[in-house]
């Protein structure tokens, strides 16, 4: 997989690919993350990339052309690319994974009052990162780049991310590692039983209950096997109580 950034401010992921697994992701070959300054294709004096707004209105808007060439240049036929706008459909695990599964992605960061509406005709799709407006989009880039990669064959255990929360439509069941009783505080003996049958259904149980408790509205986009249907009635009628 190969990304491209196009961003007026490169040195903000500097940190985020030097460190921890997008560091190793990089370094093993599994990702290409490539960052592009889109003051290179400035097409103004001192590489000026943004201008008033044409109809009046507060603010710089980033221009047109520098986009259009650098899109032209990193472009191929393979290429999804995403605009990062708090316009755009609200990111989830699920984008996340079909994501995972594209060749080569470009993101593209706006900054100040946006970026000229032309561009959209270059657009494969908006993503947002939440309903709340930040002053660019590079942090939502990294917020991707981050959630994609770890989704990549051999980034990290495969069963660690499919059992991750959402990735299944579940939040995981609670987790606890040692010491097993510190100030009063047990880990639950079931935990330690060493019975993997009993452990799976007491986790199964738990990533439902979490999920009920604490995002009901995640409930209705899930699809339930019969088993796990009846665990959360079991649930319901007796929290409902
Ligand atoms: C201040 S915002 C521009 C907002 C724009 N004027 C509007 O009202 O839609 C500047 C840039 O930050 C990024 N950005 C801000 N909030 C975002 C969000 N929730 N998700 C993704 N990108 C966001 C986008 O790249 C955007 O172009």
């Amino acid at each position: 997989m190969k990304i491209d950034i196009i961003t007026i401010f490169p040195e903000f992921f500097q940190p985020f690919l030097e460190t921890s697994i997008i560091k190793r992701a990089i370094e093993q070959n599994l990702v290409t993350i490539d960052l592009h300054q889109l003051r290179d294709y400035a097409h103004q004096k001192h590489n000026k990339i943004d201008d008033t707004i044409y109809g009046g209105g507060v603010g710089m808007l980033m221009q047109f052309p520098p986009f259009y060439d650098a899109l032209e240049k990193l472009r191929t036929k393979n290429t999804h690319v995403i605009m990062l706008t708090p316009q755009g459909k609200v990111y989830k695990q699920k984008k996340a994974i079909k994501l995972s599964q594209k060749k080569h992605i470009i993101l593209i960061c706006g900054h100040y009052e946006g970026i000229d509406a032309r561009v959209d005709n270059f657009i494969d799709e908006e993503i947002s990162i939440g309903d709340y407006v930040l002053t660019g989009g590079e942090i939502p880039a990294m917020i991707l780049s981050d959630s994609i990669i770890r989704l990549i064959p051999g980034v990290i255990q495969q069963a660690s991310s499919e059992e991750d929360s959402l990735q299944n439509g579940w939040l995981k069941y609670p987790q606890f590692t040692k010491p097993d009783s510190y100030q009063g505080f047990d880990v639950p003996e079931i935990l330690k039983s060493g019975h993997h049958k009993n452990i799976e259904n007491w986790r199964k149980r738990q990533s439902i209950l979490k999920t009920y408790q604490k995002r009901p509205d995640l409930i209705k986009t899930i699809k339930m096997t019969d088993e796990e249907k009846q665990i959360l009635d079991e649930i319901k009628s007796k929290t409902d109580k």
